[in-house]
Formats: C-alpha cells, structure tokens, sequence
C-alpha cells in the first residue's frame, strides 16, 4: 500500500523572519480593513476593483515580477480564529498548488496564539496538499509541496515552531486515516489494517493487541463474529492502548470503539445500488479516525490514558452468512434478533462497547458510518452526535467546535423510541422502523455502554467530498481524526448527568 501520510509528513515546515531564498509563491494575509501589507504591492481599491473582499479563504493572485504572490483574506482580523487561519491556509495552499515552496505570514496577522495560529495553518495547508496517490501509474498526481516557511517575527518562532511540530504531526494523522479510507477494500482488509496498528505501535508509543477469530469466541464477542461469518477474510479486533509518561493510578481514562467495517456489501440483506456499493470500502473510516488519532498522541503528550478497539470486519452475502431472524449473543450478555443485515455496524460496535465498560473507563466516544439517516438528516458535512451524559456530550462538541469538524446533538429519546427494538424472541432486534434511524441505532448502542459516560458519532455524512474543497481531497475526509486527538488531549471523566435530550 502507498503511504501519502508519509507524503505529507515529508513536507519540510519551519519558520523565517523574511521570505527565504527558494520560496516561489508566498501568501500574505488580508483583513478587511485597515492596511494592505505593503509586500503586495497594491492598494485597497485594486484588490476591491478585482474583486477580492478579504472574505475569510478568499483569495487573489498579484501580479509580480518573481514568482507568485497571492493576497489572502482572513475576514475581521480581531475575530480570525483558528478555523479562519485554516480556510485562508488551505485556499493559499490551493492557489499555489503549482509550486513546491511556499511562504506565508498568515501564522502571524492575527493576535492569536502564536502556537495556535501556527499549528491551524501548518494543519490547514498539509491537508489541503494531501492527494491519494493509490495505483495510479503516473506520479503527477501527487502534491508538489515540500516546503512550507511560516513568516514570523523573530521573538515568536519558538512558539510559532511549536505550533508547527503540533500541526505537522495531527495533519500526518489526518492523513493517516484518509489514506486508509480511500484505499481499495482488497488492499486493505482486516488482518491488513491490525498489521499497520502492530506496526505503527512501536513508534507511536502504544500498546498493541490484536485478537483473531478464536479469540473473539472465547471472549463471546457475538457480534464481531455474526456480521464476518459470511466473509472469507477472517476478522481482527484491534485493542490500543496508549498510557502517558509517568501517570499514576488517578490518571483520566478515556475508552474510544471504531467500526471498521472493511467492505461492507450489506451481507444478505445486500445493497441494492451500486453508487452505495462504491463507498462502503470506506465503512472503516470510524476504525480508521480512532487508529490514526492514537497515532498522535505520543507526540503531542497528550495527558490522558487512552484504550481503543477497533472493530474490523467485512460484511458480506455467502452461503455461511448471518441470516434473517438468527440471534446472536454479545460480549455482555444481551441478545439480538437479526432483522436486517446491512444494520452491521452496531453489531460489532456493541462487543467493542462492552468490553470497554469491562474496562473501568471513565467515558466512552465511538465513531461509525453508522446510518443513511445521518446523511439524511444533516447531510454531508454534519456528523451526528448522540449519548447518554450530556457534560460528555457537550465536550465531544466543545472539541468539534475547536478543529472544525461540525457535528449537531440528535436527540437519543430513549424513552420514546426503545420500544422500536422491541423483539418476540430476543433482548432486542437490530433495526428500527422506517424513521428516526440514526436515533435507534444510537438506543441499540446505548444498551452496551452501561453506566458509563456514553458520546456517539455518526459521520456517515462527513465521511467523503466529491471534490476537492478546502482542507478536503475528493475522496475520503478522515473526519474525526482531529476532533478525537483534542477530545483526549484535553479529557477530563466528565460529571455525571442524564443526557439532555435522553
Ligand atoms: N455503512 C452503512 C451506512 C452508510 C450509508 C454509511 C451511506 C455511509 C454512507 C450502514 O452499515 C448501513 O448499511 N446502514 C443501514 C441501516 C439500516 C439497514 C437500518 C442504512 O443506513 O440504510
Ligand atoms: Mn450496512
Ligand atoms: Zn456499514
């Protein structure tokens, strides 16, 4: 398999007071009022006459002896926030794709955090330089940035180079996980992506397990095992483990479960488009967020324990596969009548689930391409989110809001709508009714979660773009990636409460 984390991460980022030497293309930052910098070599009114606003991302390229110059807009300067700092870097990045050095001050326009503001454009431009390479012949798709200088005064560097070593290592991340998302499903399958969690192990300081199928039966993982029975490809859990330096007994303790459905065709209750088809290697992209995410936080000594599983498997039709009305006996004990199975990633989430409460974690967070409904609801670039405590689920959110990957609390309503998996022979049935689909997936999910502080997120939606756009390569997003790195970077066990909207 190709690796364009490593792509990115082979980009040379540093700091310089002035432009250096082999810079081709530099981007300085615009708000929408006040002064033009005056390296741009134009007035207000010229810029205006052509259309250029200074609208954050907006960007318009100068006229210029060497080389090129782009004037970028960061809107409000006193309101330009990180999320402001990454659409302006991303769109430079853009505006410059055809060039290898780049040079900017955006880093240092803003009376952000020098550290901040550094990691948000260094993030931004790497991402929007990411392109997935995979089997194509030719190499001119690959991105032609290999060096990135972030302008900056000279008494900021040593933060502003924080700022890089932090953005350089979440964008790796980023990447990481669009990489394995995009890649093609016989590339990538379940004793394949617990290889590259055995590898990446050593380096990223973690603790790696990995349990085959003999093992998923004698821990009564039913689920795992109901949804690969019609693969031939065998299925892998995956259990990461990443302890920081020097903690002690008291250290926060956060549990994150990733469905890593490796294909999923839908089994016997098959898909029956091949557009859905298409994106299902992509079924992973939750296993894939939460891999790459603990790859990250070694580097970014990140004070929280954190123990993952992910949940591999593919969900295919055969001869042996998981039929209609069978019932399968979870990891916890509860019981469930299967009545459709394309409704797989709850199944395998639900062993992942339960072992984590086994382990005596204060919260749990998981994430899936769980439901169409998710797409239906807050279409593609919304992931839902839903739980059982609403201090958790309002810091799921606070880190959403933070790196800006958007998601909306659904309601679980559980009074409401448990009663739709109601079931003549079982503790319960896989599916709902026809409506709400996202919400009584999320009940299913909250069966095993126990007590425990419980955050769900459905990024069926925000799992892809169908074209380039932003800090986004058409394909895969590795959305959750950044948000699941700050929610453990910053985690504390939250304060119980009955989730809002329960
Ligand atoms: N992986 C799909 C959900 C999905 C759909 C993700 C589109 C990304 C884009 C999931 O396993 C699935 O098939 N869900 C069913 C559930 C239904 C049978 C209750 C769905 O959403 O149709
Ligand atoms: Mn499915
Ligand atoms: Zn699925």
């Amino acid at each position: 398999m190709t690796d364009a984390s490593h792509a990115v991460s082979s980009v040379s980022v540093s700091t310089a007071r002035s432009v250096p030497e082999g810079a081709t293309a530099v981007g300085y930052a615009v708000a929408a009022s006040g002064s033009v910098p005056r390296q741009l070599g134009v007035s207000r009114s010229t810029l205006t006459d052509n259309g250029f606003h200074a609208k954050p991302g907006q960007t318009l390229a100068v006229p210029s002896n060497d080389g090129l110059l782009v004037a970028v807009g960061i809107g409000d300067a006193d309101e330009a926030d990180a999320g402001v700092l990454r659409r302006a870097a991303a769109a430079f990045t853009r505006a410059a794709s055809s060039h290898d050095h780049l040079a900017t001050n955006l880093a240092d326009a803003t009376s952000l955090d020098p550290t901040e503001a550094a990691q948000a454009v260094t993030e931004a431009a790497l991402l929007a330089s990411y392109r997935y390479v995979g089997l194509k012949g030719d190499d001119d798709v690959a991105s032609n940035l290999t060096e990135l200088t972030l302008l900056a005064a000279s008494k900021r560097s040593k933060q502003v180079g924080a700022g890089i070593e932090r953005g350089r290592t979440i964008a790796g991340a980023a990447a990481l996980a669009r990489e394995l998302a995009n890649t093609p499903p016989t590339y990538l399958n379940a004793a394949d992506i617990a290889r590259r969690a055995v590898d990446l192990g050593p380096d990223a300081g973690l603790e790696v397990e990995v349990f085959d199928r003999d093992d998923l039966e004698q821990m009564g993982c039913g689920g795992m095992l109901g949804v690969n029975r019609g693969s031939t490809e065998p299925p892998r859990m995956v259990k990461l483990t990443y302890t920081p330096d020097g903690a002690d007994g008291d250290v926060a303790h956060l549990a994150m479960v990733g469905k890593g459905i490796m294909y999923d065709s839908g089994g016997i209750s098959i898909k029956g488009n091949d557009a859905f088809h298409q994106v299902m290697k992509m079924d992973m992209s939750g296993a894939g967020a939460v891999l790459s995410a603990m790859s990250a936080l070694r580097a970014l000594d990140c004070p929280t324990k954190v123990t993952a599983w992910l949940m591999c498997t593919d969900n295919m039709p055969s001869g042996s596969a998981l039929k209609l009305g069978d019932v399968l006996t979870m990891r916890n004990g509860k019981t469930v009548e299967i009545h459709n199975t394309d409704a797989e990633g709850r199944l395998v989430l639900a062993d992942g689930l339960s072992l984590a409460v086994e382990e005596g974690v204060d919260a749990i967070v998981d994430i899936a391409t769980l439901t169409g409904a998710a797409l239906t609801a807050l279409g593609p670039e919304v992931a839902c989110l839903l739980g059982t405590n609403q201090n958790w689920i309002d810091a799921v959110s606070a880190a959403s809001e933070r790196v800006g990957e958007p998601t909306w609390q659904l309601p679980l309503e559980t009074e409401r709508y448990r009663k739709l998996l109601d079931s003549v022979v079982a503790d319960m049935r896989n599916i709902g009714g026809p409506y709400a689909g996202t919400i009584t997936a999320s009940i299913f999910l909250s069966e095993f979660t126990g007590d425990v502080p419980y955050a769900h997120l459905d990024i069926a939606g925000p799992m892809k773009v169908d074209s380039d756009e932003g800090i986004y390569a058409k394909g895969a997003t590795g959305f959750g990636t950044r948000l699941l790195i700050d929610l453990a970077c910053s985690f504390s066990a939250p304060e119980p409460a009955p989730s809002r909207l329960a």
